[in-house]
């Protein structure tokens, strides 16, 4: 059975959105726009023309640089909004749940709760470094589970899921529910994506974003990635014309090989600042815990989080604290290099007990 089959039944058989169509070098009076472009219009496609439904270029160049064929590929605003789409399409109110682990990103629980589906969670523990427990996860599955969210390098805590962990969990689960990897980090772990299981493991669905090692949050675009029948139906739910003219051009540009290779000299630069910053700041007394990371951030425990969260802003800089599990814990996105050096001096200053 393929995994489309577990999707909302109503949406299995929708249509995508029909547009005016666009045909190049015609009059184009069918699609209620002006017919002049601003002055302030500096773009390759007009902007008073509607953008493609889909953008067809764009999506095969993400497919050449994620490794996927662009028919399993939808390109969306960020891959926060393909986590919307992907609850939205296969998780009905009131009846489906997700599976995720504990502690991760927010935003599937979010998502889940928007649309009225369970969140159930799965501890993983500080002291085995966050790893996951594919036992635990499975036995936290139900009939109704559609999702199982696994975010590998995971948001906060930076660990990595081996592959044979989740080579485990997508043949134990099979098809009765799609399993999700969020690889928003993957590029500062150094281990290839598991985009190249998509054609072994029927399902599997990956997100990948712009947003991290290409540095393009501002610009809202990522991909899902998945069976085609998949792909085709949140294709239909998507809004139409979600990317705009500027994004698609601008992400174009960042997908030139001469970007890219830039990109691929930074995320050096990140992990090689994330070992510094991390080895300076295990020297600390008052961190308690570096956990290893994965991604351009790593997670550490102090003795007082308050504290040292106050005294970085009274710096200038900001960090990220957490509740529940992480009580003291702090994440510590990886900077550049003057400001990794900004925040040590401050840590240090403080470790000296200096006011
Ligand atoms: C694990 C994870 N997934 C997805 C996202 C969302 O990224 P995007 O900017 O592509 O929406 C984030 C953002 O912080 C994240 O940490």
């Amino acid at each position: 059975m393929s995994i489309a089959e577990l999707a909302r039944a109503e949406l299995r058989t929708l249509h995508p959105y029909e547009a005016a169509q666009q045909v190049d070098s015609t009059i184009r009076l069918n699609a209620n726009e002006a017919p002049w472009s601003s002055c302030a219009d500096r773009f390759r496609r007009p902007l008073n023309r509607y953008p493609e439904i889909r953008p067809g270029s764009l999506a095969r160049m993400l497919g050449a640089y994620f490794g996927c064929d662009p028919s399993r590929l939808l390109v969306t605003r960020g891959t926060s909004e393909a986590i919307d789409l992907l609850i939205r399409a296969f998780c009905r109110e009131g009846k489906d749940n997700i599976v995720t682990t504990t502690p991760t990103f927010s935003m599937y629980g979010h998502y889940a709760a928007v649309q009225g589906a369970a969140h159930r969670t799965v501890e993983t523990l500080p002291e085995k470094d966050f790893e996951i427990d594919v036992d635990a996860v499975l036995e936290a599955c139900d009939e109704q589970t559609r999702l199982i969210f696994v975010c590998s390098p995971n948001n906060p805590t930076g660990t990595l899921v081996p592959r044979q962990a989740l080579r485990d969990l997508l043949e134990r689960r099979g098809d009765s529910s799609a399993i999700v990897v969020d690889e928003a980090y993957i590029e500062f772990s150094g281990e290839p994506s598991v985009v190249e299981l998509l054609e072994a493991h029927p399902n599997l669905l990956v997100l990948r974003t712009l947003s991290k090692a290409l540095a393009f949050a501002g610009a809202r675009c990522g991909t899902v990635m998945g069976p085609v029948d998949v792909i085709r139906i949140l294709n239909a739910i998507q809004a139409p014309y979600a990317l705009s003219t500027p994004v698609v051009e601008c992400v174009e540009d960042a997908l030139s090989s001469s970007a890219i290779d830039e990109a691929r000299g930074r995320i050096a630069e990140i992990v090689a600042e994330r070992e510094r910053l991390m080895a300076a700041t295990s020297s600390f007394a008052f961190v308690e815990t570096v956990w290893p990371s994965a991604a351009n951030f790593f997670l550490v425990r102090v003795d007082n989080g308050d504290t040292v969260l106050r005294r970085a802003r009274d710096n200038g800089i900001l960090l990220r604290n957490f509740g529940g599990s992480l009580q003291n814990c702090i994440r510590i996105t990886v900077g550049s290099k003057a400001e990794n050096d900004r925040l040590l001096t401050v840590l240090a200053q403080m470790d000296r007990g200096e006011p």
